[in-house]
């Protein structure tokens, strides 16, 4: 691959959306939400957003400096800049976590294209207990939901065969301003209903003694995940950013967008539950058992909104999972098409019959063929955890140390200034962040979830 014939973005703000897409997510409407309900809300948005800024942006620019540089998928540009030392390694985790990633990521991104249908057909109507056995027959289901992951890779592949410019970024540009308008909507429904005020009221007032130990590894895994931090995604990207693509700002402005996008998630999601009592800690299953009945009830004077608010919201989901899709697509797909000399279309074919196999798999762990489970907890789980919690902070950790401590200064330098075209401002501090800062506080943590400290 030379680098001249290599794909760009068109635009800057093809860059934002695309980038931004690949950010805002299941993460940030699904994760974030129930994450937040389960450690005693504003506390945890709190520790969350100081992992965002603290952690986040400078580790996104790690990864864009990496991309742009090398100009290459993730495990070459990792490969590149590492003069045969063992820091190629770190592209190559990150190709393979992609895949874990995309895999667990299309179940639940293909659970939301099944409630887009079962809402616009009437079939989610009953009473709570109705809810929750509708999701457990489903997710048991063993062919149902493996349809619904490979048709969401499917859509996923056709729109990355046609290009970084042509797919990615038209796709991107009609699906982000679709998401943002309905998202808007749908808060404004949310907090005009009674009682919303104490929904509002438990994502903004923290409650400290709800502090717990898992909340600093759960808010930190959560903001790697939700800014797609850790595995070479951003890295891929950014290898088609123009060379006059501001760094820094980018990704302040891309961390901005995922954190609002979240908070409003929360303001959608919180003051719809406490509107009629139900409490909104009750894990991953938040949006897809209480927030159905919630709908029904909090809407059941004038039912028609409440089966269109339903309608939207899974719509709002399936677009925010279809854009983080394919930036996690586009890894493995542009590892295969360079490493392998094959076309982009074999490539990306490669990489959606592997990742429907892992899928299938991973949703068939939760259904009542448990052959496929790992200490007694199912596949889907265990690569939830794994990647979150795990694979991504390690990644993100390990980018830190090779950026702060191998790279040359001059690269790093010369790329986060555009080659001396801007000032720079912060650059001393994003580089005292990632050679002190981040990696202590990841190392912390982590020593802190496994009770070193
Ligand atoms: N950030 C996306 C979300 O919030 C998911 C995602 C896309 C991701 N690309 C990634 C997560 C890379 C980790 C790494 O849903």
């Amino acid at each position: 691959m030379e680098k001249d014939n290599r794909a760009n973005f068109g635009s800057k703000l093809g860059i934002i959306l695309a980038t931004a897409g690949s950010a805002v997510g299941l993460g940030n409407i699904w994760r974030f939400p129930y994450m937040t309900g389960d450690n005693g809300g504003a506390a945890f948005i709190f520790v969350y957003i100081m992992c965002v800024f603290l952690l986040g942006i400078p580790c996104i620019v790690n990864e864009f400096i990496i991309g742009r540089y090398s100009a290459s998928n993730t495990a070459r540009a990792y490969r590149k800049l590492s003069n045969g030392t063992p820091w190629a390694i770190i592209g190559y985790i990150g190709v393979l976590t992609g895949f874990l990633v995309t895999s667990y990521y299309s179940v639940v991104s293909g659970w939301c294209l099944q409630y887009i249908y079962a809402s616009a057909a009437g079939h989610l109507k009953g009473d709570p207990q109705f809810f929750a056995s509708y999701f457990a027959d489903f997710e048991k289901d063993p062919i149902k939901p493996v349809i619904w992951a490979v048709v969401i890779l499917v859509i996923t592949h056709l729109i990355i065969i046609r290009g970084v410019k042509e797919g990615i970024e038209k796709a991107s540009k009609a699906l982000m301003p679709a998401l943002f308008v309905i998202l808007i909507i749908l808060v404004v429904s949310a907090c005009m209903l009674p009682n919303a005020w104490e929904g509002i009221e438990f994502l903004f007032k923290p409650d400290f003694s709800k502090v717990s130990k898992d909340l600093f590894l759960g808010a930190l895994g959560q903001a790697f995940f939700s800014l797609s931090i850790g595995m070479g995604c951003l890295c891929t990207f950014a290898s088609y950013f123009t060379k006059d693509t501001d760094l820094t700002n980018s990704a302040v402005q891309i961390s901005v967008i995922d954190t609002v996008v979240a908070i409003l998630a929360g303001l959608l999601i919180f003051p719809a539950a406490f509107s009629i009592g139900v409490s909104p800690d009750s894990g991953p299953s938040l949006i897809f058992i209480t927030l159905p009945n919630v709908f029904e009830q909090a809407f059941s004077s004038v039912p028609i909104i409440g089966y269109i608010v339903a309608i939207s919201f899974y719509i709002l989901l399936s677009l925010a999972a279809l854009t983080s899709l394919i930036s996690l697509h586009e890894v493995s797909t542009a590892f295969f098409h360079e490493e392998m000399n094959i076309n982009r279309k074999t490539a990306a074919t490669i990489v959606t019959v592997i990742c429907s196999v892992i899928a299938a798999l991973c949703s068939l762990s939760l259904s009542d063929w448990d052959a496929i489970s790992i200490g007694g907890k199912p596949l889907f789980d265990i690569l939830d955890y794994l990647t979150g919690q795990i694979l991504l902070p390690v990644g993100g950790f390990l980018t830190c140390l090779f950026v702060g401590w191998y790279l040359p200064k001059k690269i790093v330098r010369d790329e986060y200034t555009n080659y001396g075209t801007m000032r720079g401002k912060f650059f001393n501090i994003y580089l005292s962040c990632v050679k002190y800062l981040c990696p202590a506080l990841i190392l912390l943590i982590f020593l802190h979830q496994i009770g070193v400290i």
